[in-house]
């Protein structure tokens, strides 16, 4: 008999995750912490999202964690992870896809000033803007991975000029490319609209600084749907507060829920969503999940697997 399956993850899609996987797998021993895990020696595989830390360390024959999130620093933060158990993560095309419409929903809103037109509707004001070019307003997007990719292809369509930012050189189609520490700067005085996918990793964390914004051209606009981690919120306000930045549409904080007395909360050029621009989908995550499990027990190489060194 295959070991267990452990489901650590909100209840409201557990349902939808045991039906998938029997579907792929035939029958399986589904737990959940709800519903008790039992012995936990028998525990094969954990799908995790946002564990307790430590909890995983407790299940001693586990054989793989998969994260059924695609950002992994939810469990790279637990000091007691495991350090022989293979990380693997969820390619999810259906969250890939929300979150290249998160990012084009918010930039198309600011580059059609949708803003100022709902001000202006408030007191009955008929008020044409100045008009600004789509080949004149450039996307940067930082985080040059699956999602990265998948947002600069998109924004380069619409007719927007797209560059990417990433940690190591790569290269793709259309789509101008920076990389490294050295490609920083002038990856930000190039860009007008700047969307954050980075991963959160020990490189990242803090990355957008007052340097950083104020790199960006006067007038930039900011799309973090990555983590809140990468934002000195400080420094982010003071941009905001002196105009530099024009605007930014935050999905993402560093302590989530975002505490009421938070100034993104009220502040005139904020938007707030709350962690919703790419959520797990379980019917577009399964089939790599059960790739996986099918591989771990047949004594295959696994897929979408996770580098803890660095980070993703
Ligand atoms: C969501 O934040 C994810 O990492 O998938």
């Amino acid at each position: 008999m295959a070991g267990a399956i452990a489901y650590i993850s909100g209840e409201s899609d557990r349902l939808a995750w045991k039906t998938l996987l029997e579907a792929g797998l035939g029958t399986i021993d589904f737990r959940t912490l709800n519903d008790g895990l039992g012995n936990i020696d028998e525990i094969e595989v954990a799908l995790a999202w946002n564990p307790k830390p430590g909890l995983l360390s407790m299940f001693t024959n586990m054989k793989m964690i998969v994260s059924l999130g695609m950002g992994v620093d939810h469990l790279l933060t637990d000091d007691k992870l495991p350090q022989d158990v293979p990380i693997t993560r969820i390619m999810d095309d259906g969250l890939v896809g929300q979150m290249s419409e998160y990012a084009i929903y918010w930039a198309l809103r600011h580059h059609s000033d949708i803003d100022k037109y709902e001000a202006s509707q408030r007191n009955k004001t008929w008020k044409p803007e100045r008009f600004v070019d789509t080949i004149e307003r450039r996307v940067g997007v930082m985080g040059f991975g699956t999602i990265g990719q998948d947002t600069a292809r998109k924004f380069a369509a619409l007719g927007f000029p797209t560059a990417g930012w990433s940690r190591t050189a790569k290269t793709l189609s259309g789509i101008e490319t920076f990389h490294g520490p050295d490609g920083f700067a002038q990856f930000l005085a190039r860009t007008d609209i700047l969307v954050d996918v980075l991963p959160l990793t020990r490189d990242t964390m803090g990355l957008l600084d007052a340097k950083a914004f104020a790199g960006l051209p006067r007038g930039a606009y900011f799309i973090n749907m990555a983590r809140g981690g990468h934002v000195v919120d400080s420094d982010l306000l003071a941009a905001l507060d002196s105009g530099h930045l024009s605007g930014a549409a935050l999905d993402v904080f560093s302590t989530e829920p975002l505490p009421t007395d938070h100034r993104f909360w009220t502040h005139p050029r904020v938007r707030v969503t709350p962690h919703i621009a790419g959520a797990t989908n379980p019917r577009t995550a399964a089939p790599g999940v059960i790739e996986n499990i099918r591989r771990l027990r047949a004594g295959q190489a696994l897929i979408n697997t996770v580098d803890p060194k660095t980070g993703y």
